[in-house]
């Protein structure tokens, strides 16, 4: 199989080439991604010296290079990580995540669709659903869920959805699309709430939380995504979505509380700043659909993957000091400076 992955230097994206050489190894695989803020290739060092593994930078929306880049190669999958990915950015700068998300999406489409590419996937957000109340646990998102998004970033999102499913009912372009809940892991980039949470606890910083901390996520360890997005793009059904989540919901008080444990840092690091606008108070996904078609079950327990992550950050300091360092650093003080 060639598989072309956009996005594929940034942090799921990454982990997605990682995983498909541990399952895949036979299989081609050609990353397509800008290189913005978010991506690296320093995320992808050992796979770019793979013969099996070629990087092109490019940008999705870019018609052009992407028309080039379908007349140079024979796909079999499309899988689509590219994204500006980051809810409180898309509030500072929602064109950016218009161009990026939905254009980028469109052009991928329509590449897709005239070369007649055999899959196209698109790897997207629970958020699509917005929020749920916090007092009503029974409730989940399901694939039925109406789209109802809060966020710039995720109104982007649910819109490339329906560009995709509307080039699948009128093209008949074989798609499909998971939505996937809150991931954590290796190369997360740190703007994130549990990598912030880690690099920030390390240097013994505070840890802005925020609003009360009682807004509910469902963690999903990446590479438990990553076997997601893979049974989907080889097996699911054409003109399908897939919820893929942890059935693993926390408070944001709780995972910072536990990364605080797992450090032995103590809890008056916390810091309860100004809330997010529009902030989701809880996402919660109920998978069955994925577990009963294609088998997949999360794998990884809360517990473990969160030690493997602090683990990991603990042995690439210098992969996210760099990171600290940089542009970032200016983006920090302009989100959170006069948010105490
Ligand atoms: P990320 O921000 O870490 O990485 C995004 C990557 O896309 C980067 O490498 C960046 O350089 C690249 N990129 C951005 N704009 C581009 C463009 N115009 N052309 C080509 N490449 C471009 O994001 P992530 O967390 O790895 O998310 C990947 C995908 O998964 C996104 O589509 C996101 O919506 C979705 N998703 C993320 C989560 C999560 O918890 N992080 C959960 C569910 C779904
Ligand atoms: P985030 O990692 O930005 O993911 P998303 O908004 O896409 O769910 O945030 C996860 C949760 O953590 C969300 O409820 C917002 C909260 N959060 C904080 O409390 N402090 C922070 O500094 C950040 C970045 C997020």
């Amino acid at each position: 199989m060639n598989w072309l992955v956009t996005g594929g230097a940034g942090f799921i994206g990454a982990n997605f080439v990682h995983h498909l050489r541990r399952t895949s190894p036979g299989d081609r695989v050609v990353v397509l991604d800008a290189l913005t803020y978010a991506g690296s290739l320093e995320n992808l060092a050992d796979a770019l010296r793979d013969p099996h593994v070629r990087f092109v930078r490019g940008d999705i929306a870019d018609r052009a290079a992407v028309s080039a880049l379908f007349a140079e190669e024979t796909f079999d999958v499309v899988a689509n990580f590219a994204a500006e990915s980051h809810v409180d950015r898309s509030i500072e700068d929602p064109g950016l995540f218009l161009r990026t998300n939905v254009l980028g999406t469109q052009v991928l489409l329509d590449a897709a669709r005239r070369a007649g590419t055999p899959r196209f996937h698109q790897v997207s957000t629970d958020e699509v659903y917005g929020d749920l109340p916090l007092d009503r646990p029974d409730l989940l998102f399901t694939e039925e869920t109406p789209l109802h998004a809060s966020s710039p970033y995720s109104a982007s999102k649910a819109s490339a959805d329906l560009l995709v499913l509307a080039y699948h009912r009128t093209y008949g372009l074989p798609a499909t699309v998971t939505r996937c809940s809150n991931n954590y892991g290796p190369y997360h980039f740190p703007e994130k709430m549990i990598p912030l949470m880690i690099t920030r606890a390390l240097a013994d910083q505070p840890l802005p939380v925020y609003g009360k901390g009682e807004n509910v996520r469902d963690w999903l360890f990446v590479a438990d995504h990553c076997a997601a997005v893979e049974a989907v793009a080889r097996r699911g059904r054409p003109g399908e979505v897939y919820n893929v989540g942890g059935r693993n919901e926390r408070t944001n008080l709780d995972v910072v509380r536990t990364v605080l444990r797992e450090l032995g840092k103590p809890e008056s690091l916390i810091s309860y700043v100004k809330d997010r606008p529009g902030h989701d108070l809880r996402y919660g996904i109920d998978p069955a659909k994925i577990g009963r078609e294609l088998g997949w079950e999360p794998k990884t327990r809360f517990e473990d993957g969160l030690r493997d992550t602090v683990r990991w950050y603990l042995e690439h300091r210098g992969w996210w000091e760099h990171i600290l360092s940089g542009e970032y650093r200016s983006y920090y003080e302009r989100m959170y400076g006069d948010r105490g």
